[in-house]
This record gives structure tokens, sequence and C-alpha cells, in this order.
């Protein structure tokens, strides 16, 4: 398939997993899932990227999201290499990991990029939303592992701003004043956020955290 982009629907597929064969879209349900390649099973970045994952999972529980990795390895494979997950990131693996010997699940979702490495993935990772509309991508390359609290950060935001009016700012973190929308007017802004705003310039509202 390739070239996916933002607002796209998610392509479905099924696999078997390290919790047996599973259905994408019927696993993923309503919930909002974060979907995410490694290059390969055995290697120092991607152990400690699951492991991560893993000791965080709660995190995404709590956010009603579902997390799920990919690594083109067959399935013998991911069961022998969780164990050194485990032992590496302090927690078990509790989430399903895809095998995708015959990278449909890679193509599906363009995660080879020949030009980087033709037969491994690069670090993709996708937030989609309850909708299964693409909601967030993240392309890291093998030698940079990804940042968990960011994944949760940007889930944040995504929650935030799918349900209210507003943006989040550079370096938002949960709890931080918001953005009102650009599309607000300051009449509308003043019903729709009782807690008030501030305007540091026409079109830039600081409002704090509806939600909160
Ligand atoms: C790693 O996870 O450490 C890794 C994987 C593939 C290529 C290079 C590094």
């Amino acid at each position: 398939m390739g070239n996916l982009r933002l607002g796209d629907e998610a392509p479905d597929f099924t696999a078997e997993t390290t919790d047996g064969t599973l259905n994408f879209h019927e696993w993923k349900g309503d919930s909002w899932a974060i979907l995410f390649s490694h290059p390969k099973d055995f290697t120092p970045v991607c152990t400690t990227e699951l492991g991560r994952f893993a000791t965080l999972k709660g995190e995404f529980d709590k956010r009603g999201a579902k997390i799920i990795g990919v690594s083109v390895d067959p399935l013998d494979s991911h069961q022998g290499w969780a164990g050194d997950i485990a032992d590496v990131g302090g927690t078990e693996l509790n989430f399903p990991l895809i095998a995708d010997p015959d990278r449909k699940v890679a193509d599906l979702y363009d995660m080879i990029h020949p030009n980087a490495n033709d037969t491994l993935t690069v670090r993709s990772l996708f937030i989609i939303g309850p909708d299964n509309k693409l909601k967030l991508t993240l392309t890291y390359p093998a030698s940079t592992g990804r940042n968990v609290q960011e994944v949760i950060r940007v889930l944040d935001s995504l929650q935030l701003t799918a349900n209210h009016s507003v943006a989040t700012p550079v370096d938002w973190n949960d709890g931080d004043d918001v953005i009102i929308s650009p599309a607000i007017s300051d009449d509308d802004a003043k019903e729709k956020f009782p807690k008030g705003f501030e305007a540091k310039k026409p079109y830039l509202r600081y409002t704090p955290q509806p939600n909160r």
C-alpha cells in the first residue's frame, strides 16, 4: 500500500502474534491503538523499547489505548526474545507482538524504507483513533530508540483535541494551558471556556486545560 497519511483508514490485517492470531480491526475495536514496528528481534535498541512499552503499559490502559508491536521475524523468534525483553526491562511482554516474516503488515504500513534498509523495517509508529483513522505517525531510524513518554504525551494531546476546540502548544504536557482554536470567536470562547483566556496575540489565546 504505502504512503499512508493522517486521516487515512488504518489498513486491516490478520496476523500471528505472541497472544495468538488476531484480526487487527477486531482486536482494536473502538479503542485508540498504537502500532509500532521494530527492525529485528534480538537487537539492542528494540529490546529496550519493548521493555519500556511493557513497563508503561498501564499508562496506555488508563487512556483507553491498546498497544501492539510488529517485527519481521517469525513467532518462535518472538517467543524466545520475550524472555530477554522481560529480563532487560523488568516487565513481562504484556501486549501482542506481531510475527511478520512475509512482511504483510510492514508492506501495508510502508514500514520498509529501501533507501534506509531493504529488508528491515524502520521504527514506524502509528496512533490510530477510535474511528480507525490515522491520527499521528512517527518514523525513526533503527539507530535511534523512541521516547515512550513522548508517545503518551501526544496521545494526551490527541485525546484532548478530539473532544475540545483547542490545540496544544510547543512542549505541552497534560495539565498545562492550551490554545483556543482560531476558528472560535472571542465571544464564543468566553462561553465555551468559563475559566477564561489570555490573549498573547489576537490569534494566540491560552486557557486552562478544559478537562481538568
Ligand atoms: C537495534 O534495535 O539495536 C537495531 C536494530 C536493527 C539495526 C540496528 C540496530
